[in-house]
């Protein structure tokens, strides 16, 4: 390379990645201040780059393309791209690469720990000391609900739901079954995960865990006429996309004990309001989307999306690719 290509890294990123970049001869603008762009200031400071360093928070929308058209590559820190219109970048030819695999079981961690927390109240009953409602050992209240041998329906099991089942079979002998566009044999063959419809999951799951990708096909899945068919006793988590999710039938569904509780690693909208019902329901964690938030998993993710900038220029391959057909 003579010129250095200059990458736009629209967040502070892990050092990790960035360092790399640097260390491969790469000019690197890192957005430092501690606040989102505007998409005004996006576009402007995209506009003297020649790649972008981005995640979820970016808005990577088909007017954005249009004013960016410049841009060579695209390289989402982050596994999820419903950011980015996909389409549009394929259409202009730019190749968009992501950081799959490395979050898998960190995400599947928190998945794993919101329904523990939930099944138990868990995040209810930590606030309940601070209002100073610890008065004795009471037999009879706040009781939660077992999870040994109960029925774990995964939608959407891909490397993230894997990890998942892992863990619920591994810690309570859990059943799983699952419902996918396509079958996961690995899953069946490992976990004796049972494929079935999106009704029998609904029926059928004590815990139901979406993992899936947020795409039209996904968006506002889980609605009212999908709560309707939850059992009672069911524990809804979601780590994947609070649009997937409705989030005022979410409310409706447990205020109206259709199902009996929740556990959100996202929400719909994000950040959540403060004031939102959920937050102060017994049966109910909410977490502020930090599915992959551990030091070691961000570090790889940081390095991937270098990797995917890296191999890109210097070996005509994106590792993590999109959109193949754009290049
Ligand atoms: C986080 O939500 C991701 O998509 O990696």
């Amino acid at each position: 390379m003579t010129t250095p290509k200059k990458i736009l890294a629209t967040r502070i990123f892990p050092e990790a990645g960035i360092q790399l970049l640097k260390d491969e001869g790469f000019s690197v603008t890192v957005w430092d201040k501690n606040r989102l762009m505007t998409q005004q200031e996006l576009v402007e400071n995209a506009e003297n780059h020649n790649a972008l360093f981005c995640t979820l928070t970016d808005k990577i929308d088909k007017e954005f393309l249009e004013q960016c058209n410049h841009l060579e590559i695209i390289s989402q820190f982050g596994v999820g791209f419903d950011n980015i219109d996909i389409d549009e970048a394929t259409r202009l030819e730019i190749p968009v690469g992501n950081t799959p695999d490395v979050l898998s079981e960190a995400t599947a961690d928190i998945a794993f720990g919101l329904m523990i927390a939930t099944s138990r109240k868990m995040f209810y009953l930590h606030k309940s000391i601070e209002r100073g409602e610890w008065k004795y050992f009471t037999p009879n209240a706040h009781l939660g609900i077992e999870l040994k041998n109960k029925t774990l329906g995964i939608f959407g099991l891909g490397r993230i739901g894997l990890e998942m089942g892992r863990r619920c079979k591994g810690a309570y002998n859990m059943n799983i079954i699952y419902h996918n566009r396509t079958r996961n044999l690995l899953a069946e063959e490992e976990l004796g995960a049972r494929f079935v419809s999106f009704d029998e999951l609904l029926a059928q799951s004590d815990v139901l865990s979406a993992h899936c990708a947020l795409t039209d096909e996904t968006k506002g899945i889980f609605n009212k006429e999908a709560f309707e068919l939850m059992k009672p006793t069911s524990i809804f988590i979601n780590t994947a996309r609070g649009a997937v999710h409705n989030e005022a039938d979410l409310i409706d569904a447990l205020q109206s004990q259709r199902i009996w509780g929740t556990g959100l690693d996202v929400t719909n909208p994000e950040p959540m309001h403060p004031d939102n019902p959920l937050l102060s329901m017994e049966n109910v964690s909410v977490l502020p989307h930090i599915g992959s938030g551990n030091e070691e998993t961000r570090a790889k993710m940081s390095l991937l999306a270098a990797q995917n900038i890296i191999g890109f220029y210097k070996h005509n391959r994106v590792p993590h690719l999109v959109n193949p057909r754009a290049i």
